[in-house]
């Protein structure tokens, strides 16, 4: 089993990366499934139905969320119907929508999982006593578990890497927009990477506009953050091979498309 995983898409410019470049990574690297984290997809902040299917269209099977999940009144209205959309399975019991799905490939489950980190994020849920039960739900219909660690500090990454190593196929880290180069199988079979990376404009700061950031750095005075919507974009994503039958990753591959990195078919 292949699966493509697309970090963050932010904004309008992260999704036509995701419309121009997703039809020639899958040829690249024949995925058999196709992961997008969302969380920023409209404007940055949270998804609407409509960017919800058009991931779909697109050939997403899962899209995942993170701490932006609520940004967008209308995400209420449509969670529960958004079959193939998950949130950090971590958020208080109460709330709408589920985190962790099913996907049938060809006769093969997949289990996708998002958790929340609570270093520097909202105080939520344990993700690692959550981890523990939706892996032993997952456990009794498949090997192959796949989660998506949404977590602002490496530490908490790589603790959640080691603690579900060998128990699940892959834990990739969203969150940061910034793609760290530690990718590797850990021990006992689980591909590790601390931060996919985002997709989106490539000169802002985090796909923020510049102006605005720094403002805020050098003024310490409220300002408004916008996505940079001209200029050049980047697509970050890995992809990570699995073992049908165990559920070991054999190898976790980075991708990064920019204009310092071309993409070369
Ligand atoms: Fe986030």
């Amino acid at each position: 089993m292949k699966i493509l995983f697309i970090g963050d898409v932010v904004g309008s410019p992260g999704r036509d990366m995701v419309r121009e470049y997703l039809p020639r990574l899958k040829e690249k690297y024949r995925p058999n499934m196709t992961i997008i984290n969302g969380e920023n997809a409209a404007s940055g902040k949270g998804i609407t139905e409509k960017i919800y299917k058009q991931f779909l269209e697109l050939g997403a099977q899962v899209i995942t969320m993170g701490n932006h999940t609520w940004d967008k009144k209308e995400i209420f209205e449509f969670i529960d119907e958004a079959k193939y959309m998950i949130r950090p399975a971590n958020f208080p019991e109460n709330n709408p929508g589920k985190g962790i799905v099913y996907i049938n490939i060809n006769g093969t489950e997949v289990a996708v999982i998002n958790l929340q980190g609570r270093t520097f994020l909202s105080a939520i849920d344990d993700p690692f006593q959550k981890a523990d039960l939706l892996i032993e739900e997952a456990k009794k219909r498949t090997n192959l578990i796949f989660v998506d660690f949404h977590g602002e500090a490496t530490s908490e990454k790589q603790a959640m890497g080691w603690y579900l190593d060998g128990r699940v196929s892959a834990v990739v880290g969203t969150h940061t927009h910034t793609q760290t180069a530690d990718e590797r199988i850990l021990p006992s079979g689980t591909a590790y990477i601390s931060d996919v990376g985002m997709t989106g404009p490539y000169d802002g700061i985090l796909g923020v506009d510049r102006e605005a950031v720094l403002k805020r750095f050098l003024t310490s005075l409220p300002v408004r953050f916008e996505i940079t919507k001209t200029g050049r974009t980047q697509l970050n994503g890995i992809v990570v091979t699995i073992d049908n039958n165990s559920g070991k990753a054999t190898k976790i591959e980075r991708i990064i498309i920019n204009d310092d990195h071309p993409f070369f078919g």
